[in-house]
């Protein structure tokens, strides 16, 4: 019998897919790990609107059958070769709510959760599926307390059914499903303990995550958007959304290098920065609101999702936004070839979820 240590420890391991699937576009990433390294073999994303047959970019809200055939075809055309996923769950159908408890009650927190959730969650607790995390309090903090701060999640059983029938149809082998927030803030953030926001600007709504300890503490929504800059952009230059879509992808805030006008840039300009106050001001006063109750400032915004990804956002907000503005970079934590590099970078904020599914599945079958 040949025993060979290359292969032992060589061992080639199995490939897995992170799926995400947003309001207007699914996400995938696949990864495999080789050497004690994360080496991303392929990406890609899929817009939804022409699936509900509206414009790409635009929020849907499609059936499991429409969602997964999309899904097949993202997976055709990135050439995945696995069928070992992780999909993420929406935050908008998940009910995200902090409980404190007296710390006397930690080691029972199975029997105590479930009763104390009843005051939380408006349908009866045998639909949903109950998780929890001790995110604070009690010997976790700054200062001993005598309650523990219980991070509570929930998710409608008939949401988990949608996304089984998903994974099935897409002829998926799903070993877990996440609430976009975990996999979001896994891959955007590095290890720290300041209290950081991951911001997550989808094309509807936008959602802000206070990460402490690299924990989660408090999850608002934002119902502002990036397709409600497009929509204006589309209104303003008076052409269609799917052209205002184009050029903003293109121009973005700051022309995208072109050096002549070409249809406008400045008037698209004008009115993306428009349009991007109102939700630049609700991250301000999130931001403010947050500071206050917790009586200690934000140590920065890491901005994800797909609207991120705007031409000249990053400059653009830190003008607007006293707290230090970064971009998420999920890509960062995988091997890449050197020349995709830099478009990974760019591209980097709207994977975000799909990275941090995958890169936790790939520790599970580690
Ligand atoms: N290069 C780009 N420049 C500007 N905006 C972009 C660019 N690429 C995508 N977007 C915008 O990002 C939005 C989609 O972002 P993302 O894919 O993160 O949303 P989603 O995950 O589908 O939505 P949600 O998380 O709210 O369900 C769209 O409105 C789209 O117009
Ligand atoms: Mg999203």
């Amino acid at each position: 019998m040949a025993f060979s240590f290359s292969t032992f420890f060589n061992k080639p391991q199995k490939s897995v897919l992170g799926v995400d699937i947003g309001t207007s576009s699914i996400k995938v990433v696949q990864l495999r790990r080789d050497r004690g390294k994360v080496i991303l073999e392929t990406y890609g994303a899929i817009a939804l609107g022409p699936y509900a047959d509206i414009e790409i970019g635009r929020a849907t809200a499609l059936p499991a059958e429409k969602i997964a055939e999309a899904l097949k075809d993202v997976i055709r055309e990135a050439n995945v070769t696995t069928t070992d996923a992780a999909i993420s769950i929406p935050y908008s159908s998940s009910l995200i709510s902090i409980l404190r408890l007296p710390s006397a009650v930690e080691k029972q927190l199975a029997q105590v959760v479930p009763i104390e959730a009843r005051k939380y969650i408006p349908v009866p607790i045998n639909e949903v599926l109950l998780d929890w995390f001790v995110v604070g309090g009690g010997g976790k903090g700054a200062e001993p307390s005598d309650k523990i701060e219980v991070l509570l999640v929930a998710i409608h059983n008939d949401t988990i059914t949608k996304f089984r029938t998903i994974s099935s149809e897409a002829a998926l082998v799903t070993g877990f499903f996440e609430i976009e927030v975990f996999s979001a803030v896994r891959a955007a953030l590095e290890h720290g303990i300041a209290p950081v926001a991951v911001v997550d600007m989808g094309a509807a709504t936008t959602k802000f995550y206070v990460v402490e300890r690299g924990l989660i503490h408090e999850s608002h929504i934002i119902n502002h958007g990036s397709q409600d800059l497009t929509l204006a952009a589309s209104r303003a230059l008076n052409i269609s959304i799917a052209e205002a879509e184009e050029r903003k992808r293109k121009f973005g805030l700051t022309g995208g290098g072109a050096s002549t006008d070409p249809g406008g840039w400045e008037e698209l300009q004008k009115s993306l920065e428009l349009s991007l106050s109102p939700l630049l001001s609700d991250i301000s006063r999130t931001v403010t609101a947050y500071e206050a109750r917790a009586n200690q400032s934000l140590n920065a915004l890491v901005l994800t999702g797909g609207g991120a990804t705007l031409k000249g956002m990053q400059a653009f907000a830190q003008g607007k936004i006293q707290t230090e503005i970064r971009l998420a970079d999920p890509f960062s934590k995988t091997e890449t070839p050197a020349f995709l590099e830099e478009i990974l970078k760019e591209a980097g904020p709207e994977f975000s979820v799909a990275v941090g599914l995958a890169l936790r599945r790939l520790q599970e079958i580690g």
